[in-house]
């Protein structure tokens, strides 16, 4: 299976995609990355396709007319590999109807809460404010909403004392990095259906 992951920060879920496809072969894990795209300039994700010698793009919002006119452009740069999945690993945008018109269905997102707690762009954050005792991370499909299509699996992680944002994250980020690896393998060697909010992998 063909995946083209989606990155705009550091890339470590993207990293351990790329190891764990190494470290098994292709075949055995049952995917592989084509391609690597993102939504900005000069983030480290783009410097570890760049390492793993595959091809990437960025796709900035400001170069295009509207915000249709990004998704739009997203769509069709994505749609050029021909991808079986696409991973949302750190992408941090909000795709548009066309690209789930395309890719509804065949793409994940990786959230570092549990959702349907603390959607949106700053889950650990809110989690630790709010005081949770344990927070998490969530793969799910992604749908027009946000952070809110059917979970595909969840990793709980402890919420400590002394921890602040960074230090819980990181935290997450160990668990989150395990999860997206075992969820993309099963999902692209088994195959699986979306049942209403449910999904289940062959
Ligand atoms: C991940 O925790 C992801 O869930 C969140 O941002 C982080 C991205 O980390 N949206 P990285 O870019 O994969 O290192």
């Amino acid at each position: 299976k063909r995946l083209v992951v989606l990155v705009s920060g550091s890339g470590t879920n993207l990293q351990a995609l790329l190891d764990a496809i190494a470290e098994r072969g292709a075949a055995a894990y049952g995917a592989a990355v084509v391609a690597v795209g993102a939504d900005r300039d000069g983030i480290e994700g783009l410097a570890r396709a760049e390492r793993a010698g595959l091809p990437s793009f960025v796709c900035r919002v400001k170069d295009h007319g509207s915000r249709e006119e990004w998704d739009a452009a997203l769509t069709e740069a994505v749609a050029a590999y021909e991808p079986d999945l696409v991973v949302s690993a750190g992408f941090m945008k909000i795709v548009g109807k066309e690209f789930l018109a395309r890719f509804g269905g065949r793409f994940i997102n990786t959230h570092p809460a549990l959702l349907p707690s603390f959607p949106g762009a700053h889950g650990v954050r809110d989690a630790l404010a709010y005081g949770a005792r344990v927070t998490g991370c969530t793969v799910h499909f992604v749908d027009d909403g946000v952070d809110t299509g059917p979970i595909i699996a969840q990793g709980v992680v402890e919420v400590r004392d002394e921890d602040d944002e960074s230090a819980l994250h990181e935290r997450i980020k160990e668990v989150e990095r395990r999860l997206l690896v075992e969820v993309v393998g099963r999902l692209a060697r088994n195959g699986y259906r979306i049942e209403g909010r449910k999904v289940v992998i062959q």
